[in-house]
């Protein structure tokens, strides 16, 4: 198989536009959905993930990459499928052939990554080291225990202008490509110096935890008070939400999110118990934060500074998430204060007042608006924000309580609009999320895929997998022929390498939710614990074979060797890793 083609068509078609011509999908939680078109359904169950190229169907696992669909919806072989899509990413089909602008961004992207990777480990030595004192009294002085400094990953960077470049430049890098990422500054002059001097360092992640950008607080003084990357090719501000990469397991767990303003608020939050925080991390909230919440949970309450530019952001924010189908709650804080300030001197309870006064989003934005905004205006409001509904059954559910908040009578707020309304909008209805199959838990899970899976689920996990002797303890045929070409190709995309009932497996794994956090960590000591209990099984079985063989040949002293070793090698649960 041409594999360079492959990669390089993929590159350049999105799945998602090629099923879309076939199926319409919405965007839920990062990846999209729609009715499949390979069985029967009322409710979405067809998922399709465009960073990963893959589709998946929860109800009936149809499954496959782009190949795979266009040769399944069409009824044509794989190899014509094949064929058809090349000409269409116009890519030709000789082996070896790669479009060189997407292996280069590709690959630059990956550069990135590490460069982030290698800077936010450089950030946070620092903090350990004698340079990083000014900082370290800092947190303390502002109460941040160490378990959030260490899990935030926070760091700090040193006055040096050139701290950071002579570190890239150590690990191979160059200034320019520091430059490029993001890292490092260059003026007019064309002198490269270090972005983040003398501040503290706040790592931005992406949802797989890598570092994609930074957040850094003037410590001592200076302007500004907060500086962040700038856009690059892996970072665009207004994509991401500061924490979510830490909360999502919780928010998908309570189907509730906090959404407040500020680095310190988040970090304080999660120190104090509410492991749902996220947050928006210096913009107004955009349409996309809203979409990559929504996938996770029902209800966001928005927690905001009592200041005027607090409150305004709030009704912005509200309106956003109202409009898109979510609760939402608002908590607006005592002038002067945040939610940082109150944690730190109220306490979780003291802060959990405030969260149980949260005023409903909707009386909230109409409230907001009988203050200081003219008759017009509130009518303007009213107008953008129903026609900004997702759906046509949202705008029905919210006209009549806009009307009622506005003191206006229904059917004349309907007339008023009804020239608007009546234009098309893009169609989005709140899709029902379809029902994740739950992680394996538990000791009896004593299944090949139980690994397998936590493998595919998490492939920075495949060499230390590896390492601990996973290989030995598959029993299956079918489990060690996909070992093997995951643990080979780790890193890579194996999805042309497997044959129908492992792509099958592989991309109903892909398609669980990654485990992350506590969640992640629990469920890896749960991993390693049922490895060394099979190479512990093993182990004893190759033993007693051994003993029968000396008991059959008569062989006293070896029986009795046996035996004691089997005797002394007891199974202790808290013992084995
Ligand atoms: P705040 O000024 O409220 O700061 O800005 P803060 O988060 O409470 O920080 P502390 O408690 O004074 O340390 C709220 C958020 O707005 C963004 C940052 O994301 C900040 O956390 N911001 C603020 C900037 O991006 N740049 C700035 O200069 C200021
Ligand atoms: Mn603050």
């Amino acid at each position: 198989m041409d594999r360079a083609a492959i990669e390089a068509i993929k590159d350049r078609l999105d799945i998602a536009d090629i099923v879309r011509r076939y199926v319409e999908l919405r965007p839920v939680s990062g990846r999209w959905m729609g009715l499949c078109p390979f069985h029967n359904e009322k409710t979405a169950s067809f998922s399709v993930n465009s960073d990963e190229g893959f589709f998946y169907c929860f109800g009936c696992q149809a499954s496959g990459d782009v190949f795979d669909f266009y040769a399944q919806i069409n009824g044509i072989e794989f190899k014509d499928a094949l064929e058809q899509l090349a000409a269409e990413a116009g890519v030709e089909l000789t082996p070896g052939k790669v479009d060189p602008q997407a292996a280069k961004r590709s690959s630059e992207r990956k550069l990135f990554m590490d460069m982030h990777e290698q800077a936010a480990n450089y950030y946070s030595r620092l903090l350990r080291l004698p340079e990083g004192r000014t900082a370290r009294n800092y947190l303390e002085k502002r109460g941040l225990d160490s378990s959030v400094i260490e899990s935030f990953g926070l760091g700090c960077s040193s006055e040096d202008w050139q701290g950071l470049e002579k570190f890239l430049i150590s690990k191979g890098y160059t200034s320019e490509q520091g430059v490029k990422a993001g890292l490092l500054s260059q003026n007019a002059q064309g002198r490269i110096y270090d972005r983040f001097r003398s501040r503290l360092i706040f790592p931005i992640k992406n949802l797989s935890s890598k570092v994609i950008a930074f957040g850094g607080r003037i410590i001592t003084e200076g302007e500004p008070k907060y500086l962040n990357s700038s856009d690059t090719p892996i970072y665009k501000k207004g994509d991401h939400l500061y924490g979510l990469w830490t909360a999502r397991n919780s928010i998908s767990r309570t189907k509730h999110a906090l959404l407040t303003e500020g680095y310190m608020d988040v970090i304080s939050l999660h120190q104090f118990g509410y492991t749902n925080s996220c947050g928006v991390l210096g913009t107004a909230l955009t349409p996309d934060q809203v979409k990559r919440l929504r996938g996770f949970c029902s209800k966001i309450d928005l927690v905001f500074d009592g200041d005027a530019a607090g409150r305004k952001a709030a009704l912005r924010s509200a309106e956003m998430i109202l409009t898109q189908g979510v609760s939402c709650g608002v908590i607006v804080l005592p002038e002067g204060e945040d939610v940082d300030s109150i944690l730190q001197a109220r306490g979780a309870d003291g802060f959990q007042v405030f969260l149980n006064d949260a005023r409903d989003g909707l009386d909230f934005c109409l409230s907001a608006l009988q203050q200081g905004y003219s008759p017009r205006e509130v009518m303007d409001w009213a107008q953008g924000f129903l026609k900004g509904m997702t759906s046509a059954s949202l705008r029905a559910y919210y006209l009549p309580k806009v009307a009622a908040g506005l003191g206006v009578a229904e059917a004349e707020l309907r007339s008023v609009f009804s020239g608007a309304l009546n234009s098309p909008v893009p169609q989005q209805q709140a899709v029902r999320q379809p029902t994740r199959v739950a992680p394996p838990v538990g000791a009896q899970v004593k299944d090949d895929k139980y690994f397998l899976r936590y493998a595919v689920k998490h492939p920075e996990y495949v060499v230390e997998l590896s390492e601990r002797g996973v290989g030995q303890v598959l029993t299956s045929h079918w489990g060690k022929t996909l070992w093997s070409k995951i643990s080979a190709h780790s890193g890579q995309d194996i999805i042309p390498l497997l044959d129908d009932s492992e792509k099958q497996f592989y991309i109903s794994s892909r398609a669980e939710e990654a485990l992350s956090g506590e969640e992640l960590a629990e469920e890896w000591r749960h991993v390693c614990k049922i490895i060394a209990r099979r190479r512990y099984d093993l182990g004893r079985k190759k033993l007693t074979d051994a003993l029968r063989r000396a008991q059959a040949q008569g062989d006293m002293n070896r029986v009795s060797a046996y035996l004691k070793v089997l005797n002394d090698s007891v199974w202790r649960d808290d013992e084995q890793h």
